[in-house]
């Protein structure tokens, strides 16, 4: 791979990545470590593609985002208190290693590795490289890395991580329960995860008219209980559910 970049955060992220995983053009130089390159991404959704773009990933945390949940009715949760209720859920203190997935431009990830001490380091994973250009711009800092790479198959070892948060894109991805067993998989014994997506309330027919319109975007609304049906299939213990509008926030522990 390229040289890496004198970023010591960096170099640490670089270091949880399993070695078959370290393509042999990875590289560093964008201020991210770059998993995929030039290499075909998954085929997008419609939703995923938006987030594939320049001018949405500069608006995405100070327009995008807080429009999105607006329309999704998380009422009265600021950006701000998602970002403290994510961390609040995962326990985070200390020389943690967190892993963010879909991090888009690091809105969460930033504020992960300000929670953390000493060799602690926050993990941001998208497969965007807009976005992952944003979050280097934006949110870097000294317990924060970023990686480009597949959500699908995450380039980490089984039990990585002390906590994973996954916020805002189950929703968007065409294969959302491979990621959902990929987050718990990287998960270590003792370890936090929180979750935040889609959640299509209301009776019949309103609740199936919501999905088929929201399907027309490339977004997936969840039921009440696909996601703790996996949690629970897992072993994880504490499992909790919270609904805000049209949005479901789960957190959990693996024993
Ligand atoms: C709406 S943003 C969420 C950003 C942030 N987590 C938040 O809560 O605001 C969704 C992100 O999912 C990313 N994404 C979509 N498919 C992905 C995949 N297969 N692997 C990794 N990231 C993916 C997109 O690039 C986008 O940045």
């Amino acid at each position: 791979m390229t040289e890496s970049a004198s970023d010591p955060a960096l170099d640490r992220a670089l270091a949880l990545v399993r070695p078959a995983d370290l393509a042999a053009d990875a590289r560093t130089d964008e201020g991210f470590l770059d998993l995929i390159g030039d290499r075909e991404a998954p085929r997008p959704t419609a939703a995923q593609h938006a987030m594939n773009n320049g001018f949405v990933a500069a608006i995405y945390e100070n327009l995008w985002r807080p429009v999105g949940a607006a329309a999704m009715g998380v009422g009265g949760l600021s950006g701000e208190s998602e970002r403290e209720r994510a961390a609040a859920d995962l326990a985070l203190g200390g020389e943690q290693r967190v892993l963010d997935v879909a991090c888009g431009p690091g809105n969460f990830t930033h504020f992960f590795g300000t929670q953390l001490t000493g060799d602690g380091i926050a993990v941001g994973l998208d497969i965007s490289r807009p976005m992952l250009a944003q979050a280097v711009r934006r949110n870097r800092g000294e317990r924060v890395a970023y990686v480009r790479g597949d959500a699908r198959h995450l380039p980490f070892d089984d039990g990585t991580f002390d906590a994973v948060c996954c916020y805002a894109a189950l929703y968007l991805v065409p294969e959302p329960l491979t990621i959902v067993n990929e987050l718990i998989r990287v998960l270590a014994p003792g370890g936090r995860i929180a979750v935040m997506t889609s959640y299509g309330r209301g009776r019949e027919p309103v609740r199936s008219a919501l999905s088929l319109v929201a399907g027309t975007l490339g977004v997936r609304m969840f039921d009440r209980d696909t996601l703790p049906a996996i949690f629970h299939a897992a072993g994880l213990t504490g499992v909790r559910q919270q609904f805000h509008g049209l949005a479901q926030f789960l957190g959990a522990a693996k024993p």
